[in-house]
C-alpha cells in the first residue's frame, strides 16, 4: 500500500505539473482528492492494514495528501500568474498613437437666434406655448377673424391635407389654442414651423419658422405692446436701436402695425442691410381683435391683450448677415459651424 500512496503521489506530481489552464487543475484535483479520487478509493482499502500498519499508511496518507495538495496550489499560482500577463500582453494600450477625435454638434444658427429670443422674453415673464404645424382652418383663419375671401386662405398660397386641415401658414394658431385652454392672465410666446406654398429662392422657403407672442389681461393697451417690443429689440440688436411703428392689416388685430426697427449695421444711415433706408421691418403685431377674444370665450369688455409674429428665419439671416435662405436647411457643417 505505501508503494501505491508514493505511486500515486508521483503520478498526481507529473500531471499537475502539466496543467495549462485553471480548468485542467480542478479536474485533477477531482481525480485525486475527490470523494471517488484514486486516494480515497485507496484509503477505503485501510481496512484490510493490520493494527499496527495502519497508524504508518494513515499517516502517510496524510502527508501525500497535503503534498498533492500543496502541488495543486503551487500550480494554480503559476497559472494565474501566466494568465495574468497573458492578459496584459493582449490588453497593452499604445499611449502614443494617436487619438480618435469625437465630433460634437453646433448648434443651428437658427437654435442660437431663436435661444437668445427665447432668453429676452421669459426674462419679461413670459412662458413658452406649443401648438401643431398641422392644424384645422378654423384655427388657422376662421377663429383668427380672417374673412372667407382672404387670398391667403387659397389654394395657391397654403398647403392643405383636405378641406378642414392644412399645415398652418403662421403661429397665430397657437394664439386661439392657448386662449382656449387657459384663463387670462396669459404672457406666452410660441416659436415653431410655418408652411405657405412659396417658390424657393434666397428668401423664401415653404418651410420657415415664426415666434408669435400674445399678452391677455385688464387693461392692456398699445402703450405695453410698444414698450414690450421697443424693449425687446434693444436687447435683440442692441441699446441704440429704435423702433418705429408702422399702420398695417391683420384680421385678428386691430389696431394692428408692423415694426421696424433702426438698421443694427449702419445706425439708419442707409446701407446694403436696409437697402438704404435705415430701417429693418422684423414683425407684424396688433392688439387682439374683440372678435377673437369673443370666439376664444374671453370678455372683450373685461379683458385687452395684444400679440405679434416675428419670421425668426429672417430675424436670423439679418442678425449674422446671411444671405440665402435656403442655407438653414442645407445642412452642411462648413455653414453651421461659422455661428
Ligand atoms: N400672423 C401674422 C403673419 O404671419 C403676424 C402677426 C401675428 C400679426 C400676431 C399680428 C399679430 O404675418
Amino acid at each position: 500500500m505505501k508503494e501505491k500512496l508514493l505511486e500515486i503521489l508521483e503520478k498526481a506530481k507529473n500531471e499537475v505539473k502539466s496543467a495549462e489552464v485553471m480548468n485542467q487543475l480542478e479536474d485533477f484535483r477531482i481525480k485525486y482528492l475527490g470523494k471517488k479520487g484514486e486516494l480515497t478509493k485507496l484509503l477505503k482499502e485501510m481496512g484490510k492494514l493490520s493494527k499496527e500498519e495502519r497508524p504508518v499508511i494513515g499517516k502517510l496518507a496524510n502527508e501525500v495528501r497535503s503534498s498533492i495538495e500543496g502541488i495543486l496550489e503551487e500550480n494554480k499560482k503559476v497559472i494565474k500568474e501566466k494568465e495574468k500577463n497573458a492578459r496584459l500582453q493582449s490588453e497593452v494600450i499604445d499611449v502614443t498613437r494617436a487619438g480618435k477625435i469625437n465630433k460634437v454638434g453646433h448648434k443651428h444658427p437658427l437654435s442660437l437666434v431663436l435661444d437668445e429670443i427665447k432668453t429676452i422674453f421669459i426674462g419679461m415673464g413670459y412662458k413658452i406655448a406649443e401648438g401643431p404645424e398641422v392644424d384645422t382652418v378654423y384655427h388657422n383663419f376662421d377663429a383668427l377673424n380672417s374673412p372667407e375671401d382672404h387670398p391667403s386662405r387659397s389654394l395657391s398660397d397654403t398647403f392643405y391635407i383636405t378641406d378642414d386641415i392644412l399645415l398652418r401658414c403662421h403661429t397665430s394658431t397657437v394664439q386661439i389654442r392657448t386662449m382656449m385652454n387657459q384663463k387670462p392672465p396669459i404672457k406666452v410666446i410660441s416659436p415653431g414651423r410655418c408652411f405657405r406654398s412659396d417658390d424657393i429662392d434666397a428668401t423664401h422657403s415653404p418651410m420657415f419658422h415664426q415666434i408669435e407672442g400674445l399678452v391677455i389681461h385688464k387693461d392692456i393697451t398699445m402703450r405695453d405692446l410698444k414698450g414690450t417690443l421697443d424693449t425687446f429689440a434693444k436687447r435683440l440688436f442692441g441699446v441704440n436701436t429704435r423702433t418705429k411703428f408702422r399702420p398695417h392689416y391683420f384680421p385678428f388685430t386691430e389696431p394692428s402695425g408692423e415694426v421696424d426697427v433702426s438698421c443694427f449695421k449702419c445706425s439708419g444711415s442707409g446701407c446694403r442691410i436696409c437697402k438704404g433706408s435705415g430701417w429693418i421691418e422684423i414683425l407684424g403685431c396688433g392688439m387682439v381683435h374683440p372678435s377673437v377674444l369673443e370666439e376664444c370665450g374671453i370678455d372683450p369688455e373685461i379683458y385687452s391683450g395684444f400679440a405679434f409674429g416675428m419670421g425668426l428665419d429672417r430675424i436670423a439671416m439679418l442678425k449674422y448677415e446671411i444671405e440665402d435662405i435656403r442655407l438653414f436647411f442645407e445642412n452642411d457643417m462648413r455653414f453651421i459651424e461659422q455661428f
